[in-house]
């Protein structure tokens, strides 16, 4: 197939989607596949005049390593200049493929905006639409429909920038900006000395911030492919909670997969898990973050509609437990995305 990988583009996360995006165009390359890669916002000029051009073309893919911290995305806009999110050539590009699978995270690449867009160009695309995109994207709207459906969430209140008279909520709780990821802005508050920190650090990502209760217990996660749940990951930082350091730094983190829950545990989150993906009107493939509390209790956190593809990411670790490689895994993401157009085949 010819294959157009996005990552990169302007959002927090625009480091780990080139980390996503080199990995699976590499692998992609690596089963045959001829596979442009591109970054969404820097674009590729020269596919303004010939697309197809540089599906012939072999450059070669470096696999980038995410650092410390999340990118600055003033210097990133100002290498480029200009208006717009799309790079210069990318819709002539996109519609050049087969199919665009999409390595971005977070921002527009997620959130629906850019899954509109390419709508409107007839370009095919790998995971959601734009509809369950925008959903899962928005945590105090997520939250909503998972009251309507009975499904448990840490129970919290949502701030706005520029909200008069703040009360104090109860300590340990969680502050978190409403339409994050990879927990950029989030920050664990034990006392009220901590709290006003955390709001700025949170209201300096976004208008909209959560203040949710802490939920001590065990931290979970599940894939979902094709609406049917994937194995459990549970996820164990060595120290503080699941922020950004931990998450991309290979050794910070031990995931054990699958999570050592009793049968019933484990059928229960699956369950749960497809109940989400169902609830958000997810498609192709997602991943459900849980907490498990000292009772039993689940609560669902969010889930995200383009997951990591890292060399340190959940869904990968959960294929290679059902026996899939990661070249196949981005295959099957790929055959699973088609469906939305008819097509189930490679
Ligand atoms: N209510 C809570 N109680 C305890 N820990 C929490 C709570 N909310 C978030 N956390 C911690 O913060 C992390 C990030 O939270 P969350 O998954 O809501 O945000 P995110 O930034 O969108 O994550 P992702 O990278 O999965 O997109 C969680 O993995 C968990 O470790
Ligand atoms: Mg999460």
């Amino acid at each position: 197939m010819d294959i157009v990988v996005l990552c990169g583009g302007l959002s927090q996360e625009r480091d780990v989607s080139i980390s996503t995006g080199t990995c699976a165009a590499r692998a992609l390359r690596e089963r045959g596949h001829r596979v442009v890669l591109a970054d969404l916002f820097f674009g590729r000029p020269e596919a303004v005049e010939d697309p197809r051009a540089l599906f012939s073309r072999e450059d070669p893919v470096n696999i980038y390593a995410v650092g410390e911290k999340e990118p600055d995305l003033a210097a990133v806009r100002a290498r480029r200049g200009g208006r717009g999110l799309l790079g210069p050539g990318i819709v002539e590009l996109c519609q050049a493929a087969d199919i665009t699978f999409l390595a971005l995270h977070g921002g527009p690449g997620e959130n629906g905006q850019l899954q509109a867009c390419l709508d409107m160009y007839e370009i095919p695309y790998t995971g959601s639409g734009y509809l369950g995109s925008a959903l899962a994207m928005d945590k105090e709207i997520t939250k909503c429909l998972f009251a309507q459906e009975g499904i448990s969430t840490p129970p919290g209140i949502t701030l706005h920038r520029g909200d008069a008279g703040r009360t104090l909520p109860a300590f340990p709780c969680v502050v978190k900006p409403c339409s994050g990821g990879s927990s950029v802005g989030t920050s664990v508050v034990t006392d009220a000395a901590q709290y006003e920190d955390a709001l700025s650090a949170a209201f300096a990502c976004e208008d909209t911030v959560l203040v949710e209760q802490y939920i001590k217990g065990r931290e979970l996660t599940v894939g979902i492919m094709d609406g049917r749940a994937m194995p459990v990951i549970e996820i164990i930082p060595r120290q503080g909670f699941y922020d950004y350091k931990n998450k991309y730094q290979a050794g910070l983190t031990t995931e054990l997969c699958p999570a050592p829950l009793t049968p019933e545990e484990t059928a229960q989150i699956q369950r749960l898990a497809e109940k989400v993906y169902r609830t958000l009107h997810l498609q192709a493939y997602a991943r459900a973050d849980f907490l498990m509390d000292g009772t039993g209790e689940l609560y669902c956190l969010e889930a995200n509609t383009l997951p990591g593809m890292t060399p340190t990411s959940l869904i990968p670790q959960m294929a290679a437990a059902e026996g899939m490689d990661y070249g196949a895994l981005c295959e099957r993401i790929i055959e699973v995305s088609m469906k939305k157009y008819g097509r189930g085949q490679l």
